[in-house]
This record gives C-alpha cells, sequence and structure tokens, in this order.
C-alpha cells in the first residue's frame, strides 16, 4: 500500500502501450474530413468485411450446424486454450497437402487470424528485433509490433510484377536483428495470388539467411481464373513456417473470430527451441476463441462436404465477377490504373496525379471522392502505397456499377 506521504493526488497515465498503438484506418476517419456528401447516398467500398450489404452469407448448412451444437448444450465449458482436439485434427486436414502434412499437435486456435498473426509474432521477437513485412501490407501487422515494441523493416511489392516481392528489396534488409519474414498471400491490399516460382524465390531469401517465415494465407482459395494458391509450406521441406488461416473471409463470417496457426516445423527447427512450448503459452492468455464456433469445425472443414465446396466455388465466382467489372469499368478511366486481382476481395487502383488539377495523392483522392461522391475508398497510403486506392469489390454489382460510375464522374470534373 502507499504510504501518505507519497500520494500527491490522482495520476493515472495510459501506457506506453497504449500510446504506440495506433489503427490508422480509425485515425483517418476520426480525422473530420471524411464526410460523404448529404445529397447522395453513401456507398463504402473501404472495409474489408462481407458482411456490410447482406448480399454475400454464410450458407444455411454452416448455421444449421451452429446451432445444433448450441442445442447440444456440449459446448459451453472452456476448451483447451490451444484448441478442442477435434477442431484441431480437422484444420489439420483442411490445411494439409501431400508435400506440407499435419497433425493435431501442429495446430493451435486463435481468436481470429489476427489473434494467431499475435501469437505467432510474440512467439518469435522480442523487442528490439526486426521483422521484414510487406508495402503494402495489412495494417495490422504495423499495429502488433509497434505495441510489442518489435523493429519493423518494409520489403516493396511491386505494382509493374503483380505486386509480387522484390527480392533484392527484401534481401537488403537482413540484418542481425532480423528474426523473420512476413508473407501474405493471397494479398490484402493488393488480391494478388503469388505463383510457385515466386514463394520458391521468397523460400530462398529464408533458407539463405535461416529466417522462418510467417505465411498469412487467411484468403487461401480465394482466386480468381487460371490463378492458383500454394501454401508456402507445400513448397518446402527445410524453412520452418507459421501459416496462418481462420474462417471470417472464406465462410463470409468475419465476427464469428476463429482463426489458427498451423505450425510447419519438419526438420524440428521450432521444436528444438520449444516455439510450440511459446505459442501454447501465448495461447493461454485468452483461453482460445470461442468454443461453440470451434465445435463446428470438423463439419465445415470437411474437404468431402459438397455444399461446403460448392459454397466456396459460388463465392468466388461472386468475386471475380466483380473483380472483373471493377477493372473493366475503372481501366477506362484517364488517370486511374487498376492493377487486376487474381484473388480475395481487394483491387488496388493507381492514382495519375498528373492528369488531375486539384488532386496531388490518394488522401486528398479518397477525401474528395467521399465529400462530392459519397463513395468511400482507402487511400493507399493506409497500407504504405502512396498514389493509389483500395477498393473492397464484395457490394452488390449495381451497387458497384453506381460507385464506379460516380468515381468515373469525379476523375472527368477533376482532369486537368
Ligand atoms: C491479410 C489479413 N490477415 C488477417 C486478417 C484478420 O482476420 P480475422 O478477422 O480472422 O482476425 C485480415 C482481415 O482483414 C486480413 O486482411
Amino acid at each position: 500500500m502507499q504510504n501518505e506521504s507519497t500520494k500527491k493526488g490522482w495520476n493515472i497515465q495510459p501506457s506506453k502501450s497504449a500510446t504506440s498503438t495506433t489503427n490508422p484506418i480509425r485515425e483517418l476517419v476520426d480525422s473530420g474530413k471524411y464526410k460523404p456528401n448529404p445529397n447522395k447516398d453513401m456507398i463504402p467500398l473501404s472495409i474489408g468485411d462481407p458482411c456490410v450489404y447482406g448480399n454475400l452469407n454464410v450458407v444455411q448448412a454452416v448455421n444449421d450446424e451452429l446451432i445444433k451444437n448450441i442445442n447440444s448444450g456440449k459446448f459451453n465449458g472452456y476448451p483447451p486454450s490451444i484448441g478442442y482436439p477435434a477442431a484441431r485434427e480437422a484444420i489439420a486436414k483442411f490445411c494439409e497437402t501431400p508435400t506440407s502434412p499435419l497433425t493435431t499437435q501442429d495446430v493451435v486456435l486463435a481468436s481470429g487470424a489476427s489473434g494467431a498473426i499475435e501469437i505467432a509474432l510474440c512467439a518469435l521477437l522480442n523487442p528490439g528485433d526486426n521483422i521484414l513485412l510487406p508495402k503494402p501490407g495489412f495494417s495490422l501487422y504495423e499495429c502488433i509490433c509497434k505495441n510489442k515494441g518489435f523493429g519493423i523493416k518494409y520489403y516493396n511489392l511491386l505494382p509493374s510484377k503483380s505486386w509480387e516481392a522484390d527480392i533484392e528489396h527484401l534481401s537488403s534488409l537482413i540484418d542481425d536483428k532480423t528474426k523473420v519474414i512476413l508473407i501474405n498471400n493471397p494479398s490484402n491490399p493488393c488480391g494478388s495470388v503469388y505463383s510457385k516460382e515466386h514463394l520458391n524465390q521468397i523460400l530462398k531469401v529464408a533458407e539463405d539467411n535461416y529466417l522462418p517465415i510467417i505465411s498469412d494465407e487467411i484468403y487461401a482459395g480465394m482466386t480468381f481464373g487460371d490463378a492458383q494458391f500454394y501454401p508456402i509450406a507445400s513448397l518446402t521441406t527445410t524453412v520452418p513456417i507459421l501459416s496462418i488461416g481462420g474462417i471470417a473471409k472464406r465462410f463470409l463470417v468475419p465476427g464469428w473470430r476463429v482463426g489458427w496457426i498451423c505450425i510447419h516445423d519438419r526438420n524440428n527447427i521450432f521444436a528444438a527451441n520449444n516455439i510450440q512450448g511459446a505459442i501454447t503459452v501465448l495461447s493461454q492468455i485468452i483461453l482460445g476463441p470461442n468454443s461453440l464456433v470451434q465445435s463446428i469445425l470438423p463439419t465445415i472443414l470437411d474437404k468431402n462436404n459438397q455444399v461446403i465446396q460448392k459454397f466456396f466455388k459460388d463465392t468466388n465466382q461472386t468475386l471475380e465477377k466483380h473483380s472483373n467489372l471493377t477493372v473493366d469499368v475503372l481501366s477506362k478511366v484517364s488517370g486511374l490504373n487498376p492493377i487486376t486481382s487474381s484473388g480475395t476481395m481487394y483491387q488496388m487502383v493507381g492514382i495519375d496525379s498528373s492528369k488531375f488539377k486539384d488532386i496531388s495523392d490518394d488522401r486528398e483522392f479518397a477525401i474528395k471522392l467521399l465529400n462530392e461522391e459519397s463513395v468511400f475508398v482507402l487511400p493507399g497510403s493506409l497500407f504504405g502505397m502512396n498514389n493509389f486506392f483500395r477498393i473492397v469489390f464484395c457490394a452488390p454489382a449495381d451497387k458497384l456499377e453506381d460507385a464506379y460510375q460516380r468515381i468515373k464522374t469525379f476523375c472527368e470534373n477533376h482532369q486537368k
């Protein structure tokens, strides 16, 4: 207890951890400049939540399974912090490939892919170490690293090469404090899906420098046309990999908050240093994700479940149509250069500010577009990429068409 003489009144300060935590999207929205035109209905194409418009829905069979398990009364207690064994086994079977086998022991559940990413980062890094992150990239990586005091070095993704990593740049950043390379494939915000050859190039850098990889594969399987998703762990027998997944995007249920880490450690490199133990201990902080959602994983992740396979196919087809529509319309707008997506639900669009009389950068573009046309897109600088903006193309096609016509009008109104 404090004695009377040291008490000088209330002195409650926010912690350093809190004050070093930023959410760039929130900051932007709260800046006060982001106001829609009151005479036009708002079309948000900003947040990576497929549920915003109600047109993309999880298949009924998934809901039925959840309801059945609620009514069974069997899933009301605490699961083990790393997840129910049946859920972990289901994830292992769902994520493994012939060249990257998994067992129940290799899987740890978390509160969304976000929670899994936090656990993976904290298992591998100490304050003062650094990590290589993609630029542009999903802002949560930076947010967690800043919160924990992990150093960040950004490697460039190249728009001219369908957002492949600049391998030379990636290699040049590595120093003796570098502990891990993080990749995100398929990518938010780029919509890119890496080829086998490119993943092998990244693996070579990791291998040459003895660096493990955290591979954020939350958009696994969400690909269009001929693009094929390869789990990076399926292409190596030597580099230790923590691959991150979850149900948020593929099942269109981001609110359900279940994600996972798959530990690919075939030469026992993680095991030799008890990284599995570190991940387990970190999972104990919040005792794992929701028991009911875990309980349905054996049914919904069963690769022989035809209803689910059809649902995946239908969702991808819808997103692919939306992606094509986006590129078709916006590629004809002077001053805009959309880079075709091969998967996910995102589209990056380049802005050629030399074509506009009064738009100097992506922030100004996004603010004025919202102020004038009530279409909300996120500036690329939020993801580390100036002079681009990101579209989420989950809205119904007619809404997207309306939004793209407004973007066209907006660009015409601001042409030089
Ligand atoms: C690349 C990436 N990783 C992880 C996440 C977080 O997923 P979850 O909702 O499962 O936490 C997102 C969500 O937008 C994402 O885009």
